[in-house]
């Protein structure tokens, strides 16, 4: 039997609708998708958190416990950026820890823990908090191709994680560029040298229009549960659909046990969603086509079209291609990170600059010389010496576990914003992203005020509608 994870309430709509999707529009289908025999649902974490609190004016605190209490049998799940958690930098171990707990204490059941560079330093506090407040722990390795990261480089990796403590340990191929036979002995190899109570997880993209046959293979081969999205929201740039799969595995010896007339009533309610993205602007037809590109480039589908948001911006659009070919150079000279937040848009953009100034570094990024320095931790393999010499000079290289020079930092960021705190949770909204949290407290305190005098009951919460 093959277990299958649901990807609508997340990566489908990050991966298609810039992440737009709204609780009320999640709420009416949670009992439904609790009911459907999931192995887990995964609904919170990746872009979601930012989301909500740039765009949607929601508490993604809230989301999370609504999300909980309409699905309570269902295991829920997230994307957490290791030592990053949701943000953009590396946080002191003091959040991390108090992030993870407050996570697990919403609601949160399994926690999909992974680093951008595969640096393990970087998963360790998020890892030993996952296990300390009694959440499932989903080790990850990004998924990548160069000539370091072999099958064999990932079979290591998952050891190493798994003796850290991984419950499960999950191959995350954001790209969509794990093909089928490289999946089936990846698996092969991981099952060998892992427990057999340890579950391998995958992760795929439709993209390249090559994820379900990369998940058949790996099925073959033994792997435990795959990532599936609803077809309103599943293919292209998403997940491949959950309904085709479920019946391909039909009457096998991996039949997953759900129903396909079943899923289908579900997601009918998510085609309604899908025309509501499509009606302002944030689903188009470009990401459900099946865009070739990632097999040849190496890249994901996301790091593509914020190329050609770059290039349009400097009115230099002509310069797409030539971008495109640089983008492995920057790798290479940056020790073959792979092409996942943040370093997609970091190389994406050492790329554009080395272009558009018509010479190779001569225009660096702060977070290119942060990379080069070792700030992100440690490269899957040495950068260029030469590119190191020129854009760090004689400054000094990092080499240990990056969080190791920060301070904790909790208690100073609780003290900058405690007139808003309404929650003990606002803290860690606050530390991710400072500006945008506040943004969103000033208008939940004018809001409340506003509900509070029309209506005089702020304790409703959303109904389903
Ligand atoms: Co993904």
């Amino acid at each position: 039997m093959v277990k299958i994870t649901e990807t609508i309430l997340r990566d489908a709509h990050q991966s298609q609708a810039a992440t737009r999707m709204r609780l009320d529009e999640m709420l009416p289908m949670c009992e439904k998708l609790d009911n459907a025999g999931y192995y887990s649902i995964e609904c919170w974490g990746g872009a979601t958190f930012d989301s909500c609190l740039r765009f949607l004016n929601e508490d993604p605190w809230e989301r999370l416990r609504q999300l909980k209490k309409a699905m309570p049998k269902t295991k829920l799940q997230m994307l957490f950026r290791g030592q990053n958690i949701l943000g953009y930098k590396h946080y002191a171990d003091d959040v991390v820890d108090e992030f993870v707990k407050k996570t697990i204490e919403n609601g949160c059941d399994i926690l999909r823990i992974f680093d951008a560079l595969n640096d393990p330093r970087n998963m360790e506090q998020a890892i030993k908090s996952c296990k300390k407040y009694g959440g499932i722990c989903e080790a990850t390795i990004s998924y990548t191709t160069s000539p370091v990261h072999t099958n064999e480089y990932f079979i290591n990796l998952a050891k190493e994680l798994e003796d850290m403590g991984a419950d499960n340990i999950c191959i995350k191929d954001m790209a969509g560029i794990l093909l089928p036979y490289v999946a089936y002995d990846l698996v092969k190899g991981m099952k060998k040298v892992l427990k057999p109570t340890t579950l391998i997880h995958l992760h795929t993209h439709q993209t390249a229009g090559t994820g379900n046959q990369t998940y058949l293979k790996a099925i073959e081969a033994g792997v435990d549960i795959i990532d599936c999205a609803l077809s309103a929201l599943g293919n292209g740039t998403s997940q491949p659909a959950t309904e085709p799969m479920v019946a391909i595995l039909k009457g096998t010896e991996y039949d997953t046990g759900l129903d396909v007339a079943y899923l289908n009533e579900i997601s009918n309610h998510f085609k309604k969603v899908a025309d509501r993205l499509k009606a302002d602007g944030w689903l188009t037809e470009k990401s459900l086509a099946t865009d070739v590109n990632a097999l040849i480039y190496q890249v994901p589908g996301g790091m593509l079209s914020n190329l050609v948001g770059q290039l349009k911006k400097a009115n230099a659009l002509d310069k797409y291609e030539q971008v495109l070919a640089e983008v492995p150079n920057v790798r290479k000279d940056l020790g073959y990170p792979p092409l996942v937040t943040p370093t997609s848009q970091i190389v994406g953009t050492q790329a554009v600059f080395n272009v558009l100034a018509g010479e190779r570094y001569k225009m660096v990024s702060a977070e290119t010389k942060g990379v080069l320095k070792g700030e992100y931790g440690k490269l899957p393999a040495e950068p260029n010496p030469e590119v190191i010499k020129q854009v760090l000079g004689d400054t000094e290289r990092i080499t240990c576990r990056p969080a190791d020079l920060l301070k904790p930092e909790l208690s100073k960021y609780r003290e900058e914003i405690k007139e808003y705190i309404e929650q003990d949770e606002d803290v860690l909204s606050y530390a991710l992203f400072p500006q945008v949290a506040l943004n969103f407290f000033k208008y939940r305190q004018a809001n409340k005020k506003h509900v509070d005098r029309e209506v005089g009951d702020t304790t409703k919460g959303i109904q389903p509608v």
